[in-house]
This record gives C-alpha cells, sequence and structure tokens, in this order.
C-alpha cells in the first residue's frame, strides 16, 4: 500500500510534495480517503518545485459535494484570476497558457461558443465512422503482434489523429503535435523534459512551437477556409472582434492537448483495469453493447485522468466551517471525489455496471465541464469494441509505468500481450 496506510496521521499528508506524487496510486488514494474524512478542505503551502511562484498556499478540496457545488458556483469561485493551474501564470505564460479555461463569463462563454458546434454530440456523432475505422486498423495491427506498447501503438494514436483531423493538423504533424503536448502536460517527467532544458524553457519552447503551427495553418485557411476548427478559430468574431494572437495561440493548444493527452490516459488505463478486474472484463465483453456505456464511464470515474483544476474565491466566504478569503485558491480533487464513499458504494472497486451519481472525471458540471467530453466517450468505445472482439483474452505483462505528474494521472506505457490464453 506504499507509505500512507490507516496509522498514518492525516497531517502528515503534503500534496505539494514531489514525494506524494511518486507513491503509488493506491496510496494515493488511501492519503485522500483520509483528507475527505478528517480534513476534506486542507490548506497546503505553495510547492516549492513548480516552474512558477506567486507565494500563495491553496486548499484542498476532496469531497464530491463540495468539488461539485464550487464547480457550479463561478461567481464565487471563478477562474479567470491567474489561472487554474496552483501558481498564478506570470504574462509570458498567459500568452500561450491563458486560454478560456482560464476566463470566466461572459468572455468565457463567447470563447466557447467558437468551437462549441465542433463538440455537439449530433456532430461528434458524423465522426462516428472515422472513429470506429481508426480503432479497427490500431487494433487489428496491435493484435498481430505478440508482445506490444499499448499506450504507443493504440491509446496515444486514435485521439491524437481525431483531434488533429478535426483542428486541420496535417497528418505529417502529428508527431509534432504530440511531442509538444507531452511537454506541456508531462513536463515533471524526466522522459518528456529535454535534456538540459529547465521545465519553464520547455514549456515556453514546446507552446512557440505548436503556435507555429497554428499560424501556420490559420494563414492558409483565412484564404481557404475549409470545415475545421482552425478555420473557426481564424475566422471568428467574438464581441465583434476577431481573436487576439494570443487567444489565438493558446486556444489551439488548449484543444490539441486537451484532446489527445487525457483520452490516451483514460484508454490506457481501461486497459489496465481490465486486465487487473478480469471479472468486469468478462461481464462488459459478454454483453458490450448493452453495458459500455456505464462501462466507459467507469473508467473515467476510477482512473480520473485529469487530477484537479483550481477556482479562486472572488470573496470572503466559508466552505464547511473552513474561512476563505478573497483570493484564496482551491484545487478541485476529481480524482478524490470520484472516490467519495458518500456518494459511491464501495468506491475503490472498478464496476463495469456502475449506475449511481454522475461521477466528476469531466468536471463538476459547471460552465468550464469538459467540451470533449462526448468525444472521449466515442473514442473509448470504439477501442473497446475492438479490443472485446478481437483481442478480448490480452494480457498486461508487467507493471505499468506511471507519468510523474500532479496534475495528469497517466500511464506512459502499457505492455501488452494481445493473444495471451
Ligand atoms: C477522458 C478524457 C477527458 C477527461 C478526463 C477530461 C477532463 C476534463 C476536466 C476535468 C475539465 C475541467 C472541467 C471544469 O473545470 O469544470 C476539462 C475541460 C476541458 N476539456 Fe476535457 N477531458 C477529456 C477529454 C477531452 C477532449 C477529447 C477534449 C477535446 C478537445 C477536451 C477539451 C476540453 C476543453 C476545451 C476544456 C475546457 C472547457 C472550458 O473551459 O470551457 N477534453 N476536461
Amino acid at each position: 500500500m506504499g507509505q500512507y496506510n490507516s496509522g498514518v496521521d492525516e497531517t502528515e499528508i503534503n500534496l505539494s510534495s514531489l514525494g506524494f506524487w511518486s507513491l503509488p496510486k493506491e496510496s494515493r488514494d488511501h492519503a485522500f480517503a483520509q483528507l475527505r474524512q478528517k480534513r476534506p478542505i486542507a490548506y497546503f503551502d505553495e510547492p516549492d518545485w513548480m516552474f512558477t511562484s506567486d507565494g500563495r498556499g491553496y486548499y484542498a478540496v476532496t469531497k464530491y459535494d463540495d468539488v461539485f457545488s464550487i464547480s457550479r458556483n463561478p461567481t464565487l469561485f471563478c477562474s479567470g484570476r491567474g489561472a487554474v493551474s496552483i501558481p498564478d501564470l506570470p504574462p509570458q505564460f498567459l500568452e500561450f497558457f491563458g486560454s478560456m479555461i482560464n476566463t470566466d463569463d461572459p468572455r468565457h462563454s463567447h470563447l466557447r461558443k467558437v468551437v462549441l458546434r465542433a463538440f455537439t454530440p449530433r456532430r461528434i456523432e458524423l465522426l462516428d465512422q472515422r472513429i470506429e475505422q481508426l480503432a479497427k486498423t490500431l487494433i487489428s495491427d496491435v493484435s498481430q503482434r505478440e508482445s506490444v506498447d499499448f499506450v504507443a501503438e493504440a491509446a496515444s494514436i486514435l485521439p491524437l489523429k481525431i483531434i488533429c483531423e478535426m483542428m486541420g493538423v496535417p497528418a505529417d504533424y502529428e508527431k509534432y503535435v504530440l511531442d509538444r503536448s507531452n511537454i506541456i502536460l508531462g513536463a515533471l517527467d524526466e522522459e518528456f523534459l529535454p535534456a538540459g532544458k529547465t521545465v519553464e524553457e520547455s514549456l515556453i519552447v514546446a507552446a512557440v512551437e505548436l503556435t507555429a503551427l497554428m499560424e501556420e495553418i490559420g494563414k492558409d485557411r483565412i484564404a481557404n477556409p475549409k470545415d475545421d476548427i482552425t478555420t473557426s478559430l481564424v475566422t471568428a468574431s467574438v464581441d465583434g472582434e476577431a481573436l487576439s494572437a494570443s487567444e489565438l495561440a493558446s486556444f489551439f493548444i488548449l484543444l490539441v492537448v486537451a484532446g489527445n493527452e487525457t483520452t490516451r490516459n483514460a484508454i490506457a488505463w481501461g486497459m489496465h483495469c481490465l486486465d487487473r478486474f478480469r471479472d468486469q472484463r468478462d461481464l462488459w465483453f459478454s454483453d458490450f453493447e448493452a453495458i459500455s456505456a456505464t462501462g466507459v464511464d467507469e473508467i473515467v470515474r476510477w482512473s480520473s485522468p485529469v487530477i484537479f483544476m483550481r477556482r479562486t474565491a472572488t470573496t470572503a466566504t466559508s466552505i464547511r466551517g473552513v474561512e476563505l478569503a478573497e483570493g484564496d485558491k482551491l484545487l478541485l480533487l476529481y480524482g478524490s471525489a470520484n472516490r467519495d464513499e458518500e456518494k459511491f458504494t464501495d468506491p475503490d472497486s472498478f464496476i463495469v455496471t456502475r449506475k449511481e451519481s454522475r461521477h466528476l472525471g469531466f468536471g463538476g458540471y459547471g460552465p468550464h465541464q469538459c467540451l470533449g467530453a462526448h468525444l472521449a466517450r466515442r473514442e473509448l468505445h470504439a477501442i473497446f469494441s475492438e479490443v472485446s472482439q478481437v483481442m478480448p483474452n490480452y494480457e498486461v505483462v508487467g507493471e505499468p509505468s506511471y507519468l510523474f505528474s500532479n496534475f495528469i494521472n497517466g500511464i506512459k506505457h502499457l505492455e501488452v500481450k494481445p493473444n495471451a490464453i
């Protein structure tokens, strides 16, 4: 179980220490259970290892009801003061990362409307055939191999290709996008941090390079508009004006990064869970379509690929008796909320037919609720549909290689034998 067992005092848990994030997931889950029980709104000093700092600590919000209600009250708990990351972002970072996720209404809803249409269930339905065809090809290729890194060969490719096609990014640039989004969301992990570079330098270089790609595609789309999201961005009129250069850059980066990193990890966790909990694999695969909707959502609940988003108190208030001042930061810990024993029966168990409580893996149903949730669900459905038909007896070999991050709950590599007995 690692460091945090039932004998440990919850005051020893420190979410701001790097050591905490290198613990096995079970240990972290156990620590969050203690926080939910004893200190559901727990204060932590600012980490001393981040690429930037503003000296302010944060409150960790670990209970489902609190994450839910804070998400739905943007007037009191906003996204647009500083950022949704732990430190407020300095201006050179806001230029690339100050996207709509870091804004509030009315600007937020105006920006969201620019791309909303591309992500509606009806619109995604039009992509279903493409998603299914890609999943079929990927899983068929994987199944020919004796042993394969499922993340490299399938989990990372489907969401990457789909979001690149939606954005209008040429296929030649998919690897370029993947490498840069790995840096943006995985910069704490040595595997993704370019040698000899600091986290700060690496983030800026990756963002500048993605911006250059957006500018190249955008220039073409102004002259030759197409039915893709980059065309929607460069031709948008928001409050009577075109998007600024920095809004364009940060929008593009948000979409390409969010569109591939999160779903990749959900797919990898799904493979891992269905290997670990074989009875659940047998149950789901025995009647795939009937169980798929709850199975897919259980993968997202159980794994919660996005660990947190921050909100900032806009005025003095209190939650569960904890007094908050204006400007106080709150981290909404989705994975912890998704294991809240007051909401989920046997919350640590992976149960593909689970129907109770809507999970918070895509956010707390406020204005920033994940724009790509429907797309992610279709991608997960397509991959596992193919796995259930083509390689239902697969086996994971050894331990997955986990991403070292306090923001993304990721699996970097997952060795799979497609045709184990
Ligand atoms: C399993 C996969 C995914 C998970 C777990 C996930 C999770 C989340 C979470 C937790 C949020 C924050 C919600 C909030 O603050 O209330 C979010 C926001 C967002 N997600 Fe996802 N996401 C996934 C897939 C995707 C995909 C495929 C896209 C496609 C581009 C996407 C685009 C976005 C965007 C644009 C936002 C910001 C929305 C806004 O600020 O209005 N996500 N996501």
